[in-house]
């Protein structure tokens, strides 16, 4: 296959996956690509979207399908949207700031990672579209209230409040490729680690002319931006609680988009703290191994809600043919995470750029072969799903 993102052999989001592979250091690749333990959700939430056939219309000719729609009132041109991804100069420099601009120019909204290497207000400047912030409360409080004036400030347009991340999953591939060791700052530990860089020499010029190893400059503490430490650790210190949702809504004062709820409880919670969205999401099989997949629990928590507020689904999201499912089963869109990392490792802004074009005209052609003119219009009756899934939906 070639080595350029924009080739014609390009076809699918797992191509793009390859191709990052192929320029990626080991530990990088694997941070994108891995999962908690055994990863077992994280092939699940792929894999789930197998469960469910379509149920085409024949015979209807669509005349380009509208792809259009809005999020929580923001126009988007198809309902795909950047997921947060923390860490994004590992894989390309100003990565936060590139991907944003891709996504603007589609015409969809990026979501900045609080753990970020670029400035928030230089990833807002660089997207002509609108932009979400996702919050952890790295340092407390105080600091998370500054980081959250901060988004405001610079024209953020939702809050996303991650909630699935009490402490860092335990992600195997990290710890066997040396993440830990490799931030230490202590040679004797990082030289069994080096290897993979000088494996990667276009990779590491970049790296390094982009200012190597990172700091993150959205969590400012007060001896300055928090360094790249281990990520785990400062996890555990900032978990979010529910009563913390009452301070972070008095701050923000906009919409909040609360993440990472598998259940139709938390559903309930997430409204009565409000939300005024939720994204059904596991953190694409990083956190808690073993829960179900988001696609099974979409039903459930579309229900709890009663159109409430809007639900949106991450997790395993590879082809349009999967954004259509999640559609039909509730869903107002739908945030990626790998897809569109895995192009930003592989070519920077024109990897973002193709990861997104894949996903709509997979999503256009679909809905034309479908026989449904709208993204507005596709329902339940569109697909067939398992019968256990309707108990207790
Ligand atoms: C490399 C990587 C880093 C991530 N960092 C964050 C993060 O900082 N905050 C967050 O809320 N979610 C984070 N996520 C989870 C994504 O926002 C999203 O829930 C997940 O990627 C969706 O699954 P998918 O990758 O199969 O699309 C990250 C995911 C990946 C792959």
């Amino acid at each position: 296959m070639s080595r350029s993102v924009t080739s014609a052999q390009v076809v699918n989001i797992g191509d793009l996956r390859r191709l990052a592979q192929r320029r990626l250091p080991r530990v990088a690749f694997d941070y994108i690509d891995g999962g908690a333990d055994g990863e077992v959700t994280l092939r699940e939430n792929c894999r789930v979207f197998d469960d469910v056939a379509l149920r085409p219309r024949s015979a209807v000719v669509t005349k380009g399908a509208k792809l259009a729609t809005s999020v929580l009132g923001t126009d988007v041109a198809f309902p795909v949207l950047l997921a947060p991804v923390g860490s994004c100069r590992l894989f390309w420099p100003r990565g936060e700031a590139v991907a944003a601009r891709a996504a603007g120019a589609a015409g969809t909204i990026y979501t900045l990672s609080t753990l970020s290497g670029t400035p928030l207000e230089e990833v807002k400047a660089a997207s002509s579209g609108p932009c979400w912030y996702q919050l952890y409360l790295c340092g407390g409080r105080d600091v998370a209230l500054s980081g959250i004036a901060r988004a405001k400030a610079a024209g953020f347009g939702a809050l996303v409040v991650t909630i699935d991340t009490p402490v860092a999953g335990l992600r195997e591939r990290d710890v066997r490729n040396g993440s830990k060791e490799l931030v230490s700052g202590r040679p004797l530990s990082m030289l069994p680690f080096v290897g993979q860089f000088l494996a990667r020499p276009r990779w590491l010029f970049d790296f390094l002319a982009d200012g190597g190893l990172m700091s993150f400059p959205n969590v400012v503490l007060p001896e300055g931006p928090m360094p790249y430490v281990d990520i785990g650790a400062v996890l555990a210190q900032s978990a979010t609680e529910w009563a913390d949702l009452r301070w972070i809504r008095e701050a923000w004062n906009g919409p909040i988009v609360i993440k990472g709820v598998h259940t139709a409880d938390d559903a309930r919670r997430a409204v009565d703290a409000g939300a005024s969205a939720v994204v059904v999401s596991n953190h694409g099989g990083r956190q808690l191994d073993g829960v179900a997949p988001t696609l099974r629990v979409l039903p459930e928590v579309v229900a709890a809600v009663v159109g409430r507020v809007e639900v949106l689904l991450d997790g395993g999201i590879r082809r349009g043919g999967d954004v259509v499912k999640a559609l039909c089963l509730g869903a107002r869109a739908v945030l990626v995470g790998r897809a569109y990392a895995y192009g930003l490792g592989a070519g920077g802004g024109a990897g973002v750029t193709k990861a997104l074009e894949i996903l709509r005209a997979d999503l256009e052609r679909t809905l034309r072969l479908l026989g449904c003119p709208s993204v507005a219009e596709l329902d339940a009756s569109y697909v067939d799903i398992p019968p256990h899934w309707r108990r207790g939906a």
